[in-house]
């Protein structure tokens, strides 16, 4: 397991003095919608200037026809992340032409789809996608697994599940953990890190437990004895 922690705080200042604090650990830092589009690619230079071996996953969930999602990869590609997200329901072409494209970047980001948002109650869901969230999810990781991703955005409690219909080797990460059994916040359906391991996740993600923490250097410490 590779602790991922979500830089969430308000302001790119506050995240990079959060990241400065971990500087020392080969830990993944999520740089999400808010932050990137306020604080763009300088943000994850700045990072990578803090420590050059954090790896970076860019939480963009992208969603558009095939080919304006393939461009945007490729520009992803270039700013040096490790790891990006697409929708899984933007379909298999989408799928297929943004692994195309990516194919031939030496040291290719990671690319991950997601399933189904955690905000989604499962009435909601159906009223969208005529099917429930298991099921859905289960199809979307074969979809996603078969068109040659790498790995799922996914809630714990399907780790497990998904990679028996797909392969051990399929990455998920996992929002919403908990480690010693925090506030839950917004958060729906929270696990913790025993949760975690038992069903193998492999990124969780990890945002309020550890900045909100008085203390954030001593939680990711705790936090990745655990793993
Ligand atoms: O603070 P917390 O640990 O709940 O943060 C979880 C992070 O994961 C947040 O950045 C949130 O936006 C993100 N996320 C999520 N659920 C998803 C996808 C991403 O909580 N399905």
């Amino acid at each position: 397991m590779q602790l991922c922690v979500a830089l969430d705080l308000q302001s790119a200042k506050e995240n990079l003095a959060l990241a400065s604090s971990l500087s020392e650990y080969d830990i993944w830092m999520k740089v999400g919608f808010r932050s990137y589009i306020r604080d763009g690619r300088e943000f994850i230079d700045e990072l990578k200037k803090i420590n050059p071996n954090f790896k970076i996953f860019l939480d963009l969930k992208l969603y558009d026809i095939p080919n304006t999602m393939a461009d945007a990869a490729e520009e992803i590609a270039q700013i040096g992340v490790d790891m990006f997200n697409i929708h899984a329901s933007a379909g298999e072409v989408a799928m297929k032409m943004v692994m195309d494209r990516l194919s031939s970047i030496e040291d290719r980001p990671l690319v991950l789809a997601v399933t189904a948002l955690t905000s989604f109650d499962e009435n909601n869901f159906q009223s969208i996608y005529g099917a429930s969230i298991d099921q859905k999810a289960e199809q979307f990781a074969k979809m996603s697994y078969a068109n040659g991703l790498d790995g799922i955005v996914c809630s714990t409690f399907e780790s497990k599940a998904i990679k028996e219909v797909t392969s051990d080797k399929f990455l998920t990460l996992c929002p919403g953990i908990r480690p010693f059994g925090e506030d839950a916040g917004d958060q729906q359906r929270v696990a913790t890190l025993e949760l975690a391991k038992v069903e193998k996740v492999d990124f969780p993600v990890i945002g309020r437990p550890i900045y909100k923490d008085p203390d954030p250097v001593a939680k990711v410490e705790k936090i990745l004895e655990k793993l």
